[in-house]
């Protein structure tokens, strides 16, 4: 590691050079993340001060490198702590270089499957891991009772209280409010596009399953939509900037929410994706426009309904599935069930909840 002021730029800007990369780092920023006790409360680590009356043109007069604590002296004739990793860890951040994806279709995943009687907080910690890597975790032995999968999600965070309540059946009614809650097939999709912002996680637990069909579907959307890249460019600019349009009425609800079925940081990385047959609403537009969308959603479609990037899973009684539902289109085969026993249950999670298990566990 080593350190140098740039002379070019009137010693406003400090290199570091690490990996065998010279990384400059701006004065007033490194003046805003200073860890001495006058900028930052030392318990919350929140700052003290307001940024914008930090100087814009303050020089870089010396700096110490001591065991990966670094300290700066500045123009103003102040001297600024660092911790030498925190600073760096600050790039892989704001460039959100998520590693950790796995992508996987039908053929190359392994299924992992926790046993919950043995659950301890490693095993958490593994849950969150899996869901994280790969859209999803498998849970067997989870208490078959109405709100057992709070059992679970208890040790993660709060259940979204939705105008559906919190947690909520799934089963087969008359008058249903929602087709989830009849026996026919439901095609692959992610929940509630219509809903800003949408829910991050399902929880899918199984009390009953059909004796005939029932299976639930998982499919890799990071993945589609990688394929989608590689093999129509053109498809996935327009489904990465294209802003159709869902929507859910009901006589107290309704929810809309304009927004694209592949949605992209500023780093051009998937953060989302989105497909809800039964609730897309195309906007008005030229035909042109309707056309090329149309075509690239088909494209897009097919992909998700093909068998080889399908992961087919029939729940048993207290199995639970954990959905990453910005990232895993799920759906459920049609049923035959003479009494009317097939019994899920469902709850969904906020994003930032379970990801900020997930930090303080990693
Ligand atoms: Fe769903």
């Amino acid at each position: 590691m080593k350190l140098s002021i740039s002379k070019k730029s009137n010693s406003k800007i400090l290199i570091i050079n690490h990996n065998n990369k010279s990384i400059p780092f701006y004065s007033s920023w490194l003046y805003e993340r200073s860890i001495n006790n006058d900028i930052r409360d030392s318990e919350t680590g929140q700052l003290l001060i307001e940024a914008s009356d930090i100087e814009n043109n303050l020089k870089i007069i010396d700096t110490i490198l001591s065991d990966k604590k670094l300290t700066i002296k500045f123009s103003d004739n102040t001297v600024h702590n660092y911790d030498l990793l925190e600073l760096l860890n600050e790039i892989s951040f704001s460039q959100n270089n998520d590693q950790n994806k796995i992508l996987w279709n039908k053929k190359n995943i392994k299924i992992k499957k926790f046993n919950f009687h043995k659950f301890n907080s490693q095993m958490l910690r593994n849950i969150l891991i899996n869901i994280d890597t790969h859209g999803f975790a498998y849970i067997k032995n989870i208490p078959v009772t109405k709100n057992g999968l709070q059992s679970l999600s208890d040790h993660i965070g709060p259940i979204k209280r939705t105008n559906w309540g919190e947690i909520a059946d799934i089963k087969s009614i008359s008058n249903a409010y929602d087709l989830t809650m009849t026996t026919r097939t439901l095609e692959n999709h992610t929940d509630n596009p219509y809903r800003f912002p949408t829910q991050g996680y399902i929880f899918l637990h199984c009390l009953k399953n059909s004796e005939l069909g029932g299976e639930n579907s998982l499919v890799d959307g990071f993945n589609i939509a990688q394929i989608m890249k590689n093999k129509n460019k053109k498809d996935f600019n327009l489904l990465s900037s294209y802003k159709t349009f869902f929507r859910y009425k009901d006589k107290t609800t309704c929810l809309e929410n304009s927004c694209s079925l592949i949605e992209l940081d500023d780093n051009n990385n998937v953060i989302q994706v989105r497909f809800n047959n039964r609730t897309e609403v195309l906007p008005y537009d030229t035909i042109k426009n309707l056309k090329a969308y149309r075509s690239a959603r088909k494209k897009f479609w097919n992909e998700i309904t093909s068998k080889k990037n399908n992961l087919i899973i029939k729940q048993e009684p207290g199995d639970m599935i954990i959905i990453d539902n910005y990232r895993i289109f799920h759906g459920r085969k049609g049923y035959v069930d003479k009494n009317n026993s097939r019994y899920f249950r469902q709850g969904y999670m906020d994003r930032d909840i379970l990801q900020s298990k997930l930090k303080l566990l990693r």
